[in-house]
């Protein structure tokens, strides 16, 4: 997997991406990450990259021409287009799901926008998929894209290590995670629960399904209707297909 982010912000992208396991898997050559600095593609002679919107309005728009030689200079490197997402509001929501699927790519390239948005002409050109991050409005698209980095390369094989992989897979199937402990047995007046100590794998097991399932119920009830459960499990803890 090769990344491609074109930005007017690439030593924001790499500061993020170039450490803990992702950077880690970029030093052995599992993923690759390239930042493209939009604003080396303009042809004003002051450095420029936007301008104010036709029909008026607040704020300034990125200029398309600086954009899409940005992206055909990535184009010309790969000897193709790549698939390209745009980071926007406007988006569909990122889920794990699209995660999977994006991980399967050979590259992808991600257009951080700023300012009041990006010329319409050249996304229609360029763009591929169009995501979001979630309901709320960022300043620009570089955080996004890095969250997106981050989730699509854990699922690029090899980036996590077996132990880590496995971890993830208990919590996969729509449910939360259940919780934790590690030493000593008593903190602060708590104790870790007796079953975590007993030494029955099949126990531990079994009360874990159910930490988990019982939090996802409380906190996240949408989830749950979609989760894999089996007929005695709705039946105890009340789930039924439409919550
Ligand atoms: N740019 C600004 N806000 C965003 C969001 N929520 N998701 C993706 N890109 C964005």
């Amino acid at each position: 997997m090769r990344y491609y982010i074109l930005t007017l912000f690439p030593e924001m992208v790499l500061s993020a991406l170039t450490t803990s396991i992702i950077g880690k898997a970029a030093q052995k050559g599992i993923i690759g990450i390239e930042t493209v600095n939009i604003r080396d593609f303009t042809k004003d002679r002051h450095q420029k990259v936007d301008d104010y919107p036709y029909g008026g309005g607040a704020g300034m728009v990125m200029q398309a021409q600086p954009i899409y030689d940005a992206y055909r200079s990535v184009a010309e490197q790969i000897g193709r287009r790549p698939r390209t997402v745009y980071l926007t509001p406007q988006g569909r929501t990122f889920t794990q799901a699209a995660a999977k699927e994006l991980a399967q790519q050979e590259e992808l390239l991600f257009l951080c926008g700023h300012y009041e948005g990006v010329d319409e002409r050249v996304l229609e050109e360029i763009v591929t998929d169009y995501v979001s991050i979630g309901d709320y409005v960022l300043t620009g698209g570089e955080l996004a894209a890095m969250v997106m980095v981050d989730a699509i390369s854990r699922m690029v094989p090899g980036v996590l290590t077996n132990e880590e992989s496995a971890f993830m897979e208990s919590f996969e199937g729509n449910l939360l995670e259940y919780p934790q402990y590690s030493r000593p047995v008593e903190w602060n007046g708590k104790r870790v629960p007796d079953v975590l100590l007993s030494g029955d794998h099949k126990k531990v097991e079994d009360w874990r399904r159910e930490q988990s399932i019982l939090r996802t119920r409380e906190f996240r009830p949408d989830l749950l209707r979609k989760a894999k459960l089996t007929i005695r499990e709705k039946a105890v803890y009340g789930v039924n297909d439409r919550g």
